[in-house]
């Protein structure tokens, strides 16, 4: 294993409260989010936005990685520059997208079980080759009545545990990313039952694959009351259920844990993390960063909508929530800087 390359990959991850990009969108969500705006749904509209965004001006001051979709990692800008090029010129590590998606848990009905181990050494050692530097594989976990179910914990864990062990063995990063979903109406404390339980399973799994932690970063939900749920919390009270549930399940070696935004909106996905830092920030033994995709990218598609002459303020938007995240992660974000574009 190439034990000290992936040390100093994640650390860099994390490094002068910098974050992750998550741009790396399957077809399907990405042509479900063009829809709603109106977008054409075509692999050159898809190109021009991921232009538009690895182009932005400064973004390298606030990210330190983006995570890419095959479609992308193999694209060009119009002037014929390799996006991951565009990525590593800007000193921006590029990471990669490598399950294939959640897909029915057989005798699980309502329940995910993320595919595509099978050939996946072959593909990480080509994007390896690439360029790319980490990976990502995202697990879904659905709240409801008596689930998740300990087989859909499991089984995610376990795949999740196999597909870390075979990108360290390659030299990429693993993000391990257990995502309990926020859709529902369940309250916050039953987030944090059931996060803190796949947490632990997810580590224990692991442990058993010899993951080696210091070279991985964990990718979870915050700890969250459900969309629909007639209870919502303060950010304060998020930031301490999030923290302990984390302080109680993840080994101090992980250098990071770079949350997910699992639609919240991108103000709220800030003051949570920034809650989280000025509560926290100097008695953790991990660095608490973002690996936002929507909270970072949706105010910008709203503005971009597929037009050339939107451009340069869908670049501006894409920079501003990266500035308001960077602020996050050092407890000095503040509401005032959303009027401040
Ligand atoms: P969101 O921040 O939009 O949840 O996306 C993060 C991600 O990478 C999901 O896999």
């Amino acid at each position: 294993m190439k034990s000290q390359e992936l040390i100093n990959t994640a650390k860099a991850m994390v490094a002068k409260h910098k974050g992750i990009l998550a741009m790396d969108e399957s077809f399907p969500t990405c042509n479900k989010r063009f829809a709603k705006l109106g977008i054409p749904q075509t692999v050159e509209a898809r190109r021009s936005y991921r232009e538009m965004i690895v182009t932005t001006p400064g973004l390298k001051e606030s990210i330190s990685g983006a995570i890419l979709f095959d479609e992308t990692i193999r694209q060009k800008t119009k002037v014929g520059i390799p996006m991951i090029k565009v990525l590593i010129d800007a000193g921006i590590i590029p990471g990669i997208k490598v399950d294939t998606g959640a897909k029915e848990l057989a005798g699980h009905p309502g329940e995910k079980i993320s595919e595509g181990l099978d050939g996946l050494r072959e593909r990480l050692i080509e994007y390896y080759q690439m360029g790319a530097r980490f990976a990502k594989w995202r697990a879904v976990l659905v709240i409801g009545e008596n689930i998740p179910s300990k087989a859909s914990t499991i089984a995610n864990a376990l795949t999740l545990a196999r597909y870390a062990a075979l990108c360290q063995e390659v030299g990429l990063v693993p993000i391990v990313e257990p995502e309990v979903l926020m859709d529902g109406s369940h309250t916050m404390e039953q987030c944090f039952e059931v996060t803190e339980e796949v947490l632990c399973i997810v580590f224990n799994q692991l442990y058993i694959q010899g993951v080696l932690l210091e070279g991985m970063i964990l990718k979870p939900n915050m700890v969250l009351p459900g969309l629909l749920c007639p209870k919502q919390e303060t950010d304060d009270a998020i930031a301490d259920a999030t923290v302990k549930c984390f302080l109680r399940t993840v080994p101090a070696a992980v250098p990071g844990i770079t949350f997910l935004s699992g639609g919240q909106s991108a103000e709220l996905a800030s003051a949570r993390l920034n809650a989280m830092n000025v509560r926290f920030k100097s008695k953790l033994p991990w660095e608490l960063s973002f690996s936002f995709g929507r909270a970072l990218q949706q105010p910008a598609l709203e503005i971009w909508l597929g037009k050339e002459d939107k451009v340069s303020d869908a670049q501006k938007a894409v920079y501003h929530r990266a500035k308001c995240n960077f602020a996050a992660r050092r407890g000095e974000y503040n509401s005032g800087m959303e009027t401040d574009l």
